[in-house]
């Protein structure tokens, strides 16, 4: 099963509570995404592995650490997505960047497909796919299903607030996926919304309501 990190440093918790904010407006929104997916991105690659350089201070050699080259690619799943693309590629800026389009029917809840554009070495990448909403977990579980249908094994899954009916569903359906959260919130409503949630990131991202 894949571990659920909730990832509860007191700046993004303090962050992402102006982001749930209805009174906060669309300027404001972005940004504080922006800047909730660089501190997420900090938790995501705490394990990623260093290794060891010499380097030569102004005062004496020393072995330095640096990442020891992992390829990593970020996906962000169209449109939400794209709100936390910059603020992790701010920290990971060697990283490259595939998409998938997907966008939930509003009457069935179910994912659509419209677009993929993936780099040609993607499966030797270690993935995250990033999306500021997991609800029912469909278009994360449908994103995944795309990458692994074409070949890439190493997937991680950052999303900004998560519903315990999503995590489960993905857990489920893709049990070598580590999801990792700003917030686990309590529940779906009946149109599929996350309780007490955000509302709906796209909208809220680019000013479409
Ligand atoms: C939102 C969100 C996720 C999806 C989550 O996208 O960004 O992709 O819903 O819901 P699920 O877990 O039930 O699938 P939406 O379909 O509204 O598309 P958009 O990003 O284009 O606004
Ligand atoms: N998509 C959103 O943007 N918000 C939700 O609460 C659920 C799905």
């Amino acid at each position: 099963m894949g571990k659920l990190v909730v990832c509860d440093h007191p700046l993004i918790q303090h962050k992402l509570t102006f982001i749930r904010d209805v009174q906060t407006n669309t300027k404001d929104f972005r940004e504080l995404v922006d800047e909730v997916a660089s501190l997420m991105a900090y938790e995501i690659t705490r394990e990623v592995p260093l290794e060891t350089v010499k380097v030569q201070t102004p005062v004496a050699e020393m072995d330095g650490k640096v990442l020891a080259g992992r390829m990593l690619g970020l996906i962000p799943i169209l449109r939400a997505g794209l709100g936390m693309l910059d603020g992790i590629l701010k920290l990971i800026p060697a990283a490259k960047v595939g998409h998938v389009g997907l966008f939930r029917d509003p009457e069935t809840l179910q994912p659509v497909e419209y677009y993929t554009k993936l780099p040609t070495d993607v499966t030797e990448r270690e993935l995250i796919v990033i999306d500021p909403m997991l609800a029912t977990g469909g278009s994360a579980i449908a994103a995944i299903d795309v990458l692994k249908k074409r070949g890439c094994t190493q997937i991680k899954m950052m999303n900004l607030i998560a519903a315990p009916e999503g995590v489960k569903a993905v857990q489920e359906a893709h049990p070598d996926v580590d999801i990792y959260v700003a917030a686990l919130d309590e529940k779906l409503d009946n149109h599929g919304y996350i309780v007490p949630g955000l509302g709906d990131a796209g909208d809220r991202l680019y000013g479409t309501k």
